[in-house]
């Protein structure tokens, strides 16, 4: 089987500095220690309100980083100037509400695919690796796939959000059933949000993934242990789903 790559989401480091406005934690000295400790790339969320990550970071992390940047985005214009100027590894499109906490469910890529489409074109035209983020929904891949982007992430929310039993195991397997019909259709396919220690290893167990993108467990439980080792164990984690 191959290796499940784990991308690092350092969002909620720039969350905890924006808290006093200072320069301290610093998301751009995280994202170092992630890819020091095992991390295949770093994620980020500019997001319109810059609630946590910074352009300066973006800035930073395209100038200090070793690994792949995975650059977490909205499909508006201001955000699409951004990513062309910077040009990191790779964009996932996610949907954002201003008003939401977090990232509130997948893209409804199959409504707005005239909205998209231009999106799509213009990061690959410039050499960008364009993911979509999705419910686990074959009508949402069939879309993707159409759009030209080569890759999706699958939205592991709703399966974290429950208490382990039967409505996870149901869960559990849409995220199964996309995973498969994505490599099926040639889509390579990512999957993240809410995952921790708890949830992972049937997630890292689905052999069609590719990729998995974790933040918010990881930076939380790096307050009683520590960030390197806190992404050491899930990767541990990880890999023993995959042996
Ligand atoms: N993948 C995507 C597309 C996301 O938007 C997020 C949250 O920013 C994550 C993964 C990581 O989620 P979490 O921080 O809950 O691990």
């Amino acid at each position: 089987m191959t290796k499940l790559r784990l991308g690092v989401n350092v969002d909620h480091v720039a969350t905890v500095r924006n808290a006093r406005g200072g320069p301290h934690p610093d998301p751009v000295r995280a994202a170092l220690m992630a890819a020091e400790a095992g991390a295949d790339g770093i994620t980020a969320h500019l997001r319109e309100d810059r609630r946590h990550i910074s352009d300066a970071d973006i800035e930073r992390l395209m100038a200090e980083l070793s690994v792949p940047l995975n650059l977490e985005m909205a499909a508006t214009e201001e955000m699409l100037v951004i990513a062309l100027r910077h040009k990191p590894h790779a964009v996932c499109i996610v949907p954002e509400k201003r008003e939401e906490r977090t990232t509130e469910g997948g893209l409804d890529v199959a409504a707005g695919h005239n909205h998209l489409a231009p999106f799509v074109r213009r990061l690959s035209d410039a050499g960008i690796r364009v993911s979509m983020f999705i419910e686990a929904e074959a009508r949402q891949l069939d879309a993707s796939k159409s759009l030209g982007a080569p890759v999706v992430e699958l939205h592991t929310g709703a399966y974290c959000e429950v208490p382990s039993g039967p409505e996870r195991e149901r869960h559990l397997l849409r995220l199964q059933t996309a995973a498969a019909h994505a490599v099926k259709i040639g889509l390579e396919c990512h999957a993240g949000h809410g995952l921790g220690y708890d949830t992972v290893k049937p997630v890292a167990a689905i052999a069609t993934l590719a990729e998995l993108n974790i933040g918010h467990f990881l930076v939380g439980e790096a307050i009683f242990t520590g960030f390197t080792q806190t992404i050491q164990r899930m990767r541990a984690l990880m890999d023993e789903a995959r042996s």
